[in-house]
């Protein structure tokens, strides 16, 4: 089901319009019920701000496409894609749909998406999470500027932001694109608390449990032939990042989440490229649960990665 979702939406990439396959639950922004969509044309969409695309360099200062523009524009409209499909399925509520956007950046992500889906919806409210103040002031002027009144920006870190008086008890959608090291871990974290109904994650660099792969390389070579997997630094760095995504999806279906691993598809600017969707269902997997903890016990980082998965003890 989300899992065939997800391949519609890659093979979508190819000329599919994926709008005729939308389930629409409850949010659909004014100009979908007018025309129909047509998400891969590489034009700028009715009602698209011009203003935004010239300051995120997809349009010139004169307001033209060239090449190049039209490969970015490309791939925001695909990263795009993903989220308003899972916004389509959200049930309607009288506050409108909620994002939170960890490790915002230039919050590049919860601009294209208000703008693209929250503006014509009129209402529902994005908040980008970012630490690097200078960086949360310009999104704060630019969404003065473009007239986004319900984005807001928080000069706090992920973790931080779970305590937050200024987000609301729930958050229908998560997302963290290349949030750095373990704030994704945070942010599934963040997640799991605020009862988010859809993750979107595309992990960054990941260094904490390659430290911990480190810390008893000698005695693990000792007890298992599996340890060759990390002997040298770099295995080590990669077998660290891989098994980190393992353990985040084993996780999250433990707490109740249907996981599904793809691939961003022509986001070429970067060698991040793994997109963990994770959709919520309730039903929490207790094999998950196990799984995970003997992955933590077979590579010998029980006790030093244990607390950042916290299971219920009656597995
Ligand atoms: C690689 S950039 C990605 C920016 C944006 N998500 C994108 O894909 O264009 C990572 C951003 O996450 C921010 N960041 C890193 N760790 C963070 C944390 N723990 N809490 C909040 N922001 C964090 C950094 O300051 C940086 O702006």
């Amino acid at each position: 089901m989300f899992f065939f979702q997800v391949v519609e939406e890659i093979h979508g990439c190819n000329g599919i319009n994926l709008s005729q396959n939308n389930r629409f639950n409850g949010y659909m922004p004014k100009h979908k019920l007018t025309s129909a969509p047509k998400p891969l044309d590489l034009d700028v969409r009715p009602g698209q701000s011009v203003e935004l695309l010239k300051q995120l360099h997809i349009l010139t200062r004169e307001g033209k496409l060239n090449q190049d523009s039209r490969r970015k524009l490309k791939q925001v409209y695909h990263l795009f894609q993903f989220i308003e499909k899972l916004l389509l399925e959200l049930p309607a509520s009288d506050s409108g749909p909620s994002l939170a956007d960890h490790g915002a950046g230039k919050s590049y992500l919860g601009f294209i998406v208000y703008d693209l889906f929250f503006k014509a919806l009129g209402q529902g409210t994005i908040y980008g999470i970012e630490t690097r103040s200078e960086l949360v002031e310009s999104s704060k002027a630019l969404a003065q500027k473009l007239g986004f009144e319900r984005m807001r920006f928080l000069n706090v870190s992920v973790a931080e932001s779970t305590q937050s008086d200024q987000l609301p008890a729930q958050i229908d959608v998560v997302t963290a694109l290349h949030a750095c090291d373990t704030a994704t871990d945070d942010a599934i974290a963040f997640g799991l608390q605020k009862k988010a109904k859809y993750m979107v994650l595309v992990p960054c660099c990941q260094a904490e449990l390659a430290r911990a792969l480190n810390q008893n390389k000698a005695l693990n070579l000792q007890r298992t032939p599996l340890a060759e997997l990390w002997r040298h630094p770099l295995h080590t760095r990669e077998v660290g990042s891989q098994l980190t995504n393992v353990l985040r999806c084993l996780y999250l279906e433990s707490q109740g989440y249907q996981v599904t691993v793809t691939e961003l598809v022509g986001w070429e600017h970067s060698m991040k490229n793994e997109l963990i969707l994770a959709k919520y269902t309730g039903q929490k997997k207790r094999t998950s649960g196990e799984r995970l903890l003997a992955l933590l016990q077979e590579f010998g980082v029980e006790a030093l990665m244990g607390g950042r998965y916290p299971l219920s003890t009656n597995l």
